[in-house]
């Protein structure tokens, strides 16, 4: 039997030219480091503005290198490659040429590893009905990594639902869409899936379907608790797994040094103010 700890990140949106969320990043790694946890994974939403703003996926790249944990990876959010094309009405979409952006200067969209007798699957859930190449592709990796033998955990930026798996929500962009979270999670059901771990919502969240937890972790940048229909508990923060042979155990860190930044105010009003206040020069005092 292996036993070893697990930290998750999430949602950590870094910039060095806006750095409205850096305190709460730099408090929340100094406490994940100080776990000496053995792995370390980071769901998405690494950079505050990546597909406007490359140099965004740097600064965060060389950010999350910070992690002190031996074993280190990271998935993409849509803050760093933005939405599936077939997210019409979403601000950015994923083109190829920022993906490729994000696999030059950040690393692997998609992967799997093993520790102790566990097998770990990253998942870019923007592939998801985009038509890239690599959407097949990453079918197939998830198909083989399947097959493992001992349990299964995946991690991934967005959720594959919000409260269950048969929701109509064709046009949604917070969690999966129907079409990939019917075929995805009939896959893990079928293999030896215990739980998926994802960012996004910014939500401290577990529910139980066929045997696999779904595990929402909050973000370490901000909470939005304007709207409450997702659930869960609005608020910053990171996950710490601890894993034993087979079974593991999750728990929420709250760092007291954090500060709940709420970006209810950025989502009054028609649209989302993110992207035009992540765009306008940053409001500094200067040195
Ligand atoms: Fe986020
Ligand atoms: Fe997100």
């Amino acid at each position: 039997m292996t036993d070893f700890r697990l930290v998750m990140l999430s949602d950590t949106h870094v910039s060095a030219t806006h750095p409205f969320f850096f305190h709460n990043f730099d408090v929340a790694l100094e406490a994940a480091n100080a776990l000496n946890s053995d792995v370390a994974i980071v769901t998405g939403d690494l950079s505050l503005n990546g597909p406007h703003a490359p140099a965004d996926l740097d600064f965060a790249a060389a950010q999350m290198k910070r992690l002190s944990a031996p074993v280190t990876h990271v998935v993409p959010g849509n803050h760093d490659v933005g939405y599936s094309p077939a997210a019409k009405d979403a601000e950015q979409q994923m083109t190829p040429e920022r993906r490729q952006e994000y696999l030059t200067r950040v690393g692997a969209d998609f992967w799997h590893f093993d520790h102790g007798n566990w097998r770990f699957i990253g998942l870019n859930p923007f592939l998801f009905e985009s038509g890239h190449e690599a959407e097949a592709e990453q079918r197939a990796m998830v198909v083989e990594a399947l097959t493992h033998d001992g349990p299964i955990g995946v991690f991934t930026h967005v959720p594959f639902f919000a409260d269950h798996p048969n929701e109509d929500d064709a046009t949604t962009s917070a969690t999966v869409t129907p079409g990939p979270r019917a075929d995805y999670l009939g896959l893990f059901k079928a293999a030896k899936v215990q739980f998926i771990a994802s960012g996004h919502l910014h939500r401290d969240k577990r529910m139980i379907f066929d045997g696999i937890a779904h595990i929402w972790a909050p973000g370490t940048a901000f909470l939005s608790s304007g709207n409450d229909k997702w659930g869960g508990t609005p608020w910053v923060g990171f996950l710490e797994f601890t894993f034993s042979g087979d079974s593991y155990s999750v728990q929420t860190h709250e760092p007291g040094d954090m500060l709940n930044i709420d970006l209810r105010n950025w989502a009054r009003g028609e649209g989302h103010n993110y992207f035009r206040i992540a765009a306008e020069p940053f409001r500094s005092p200067g040195v």
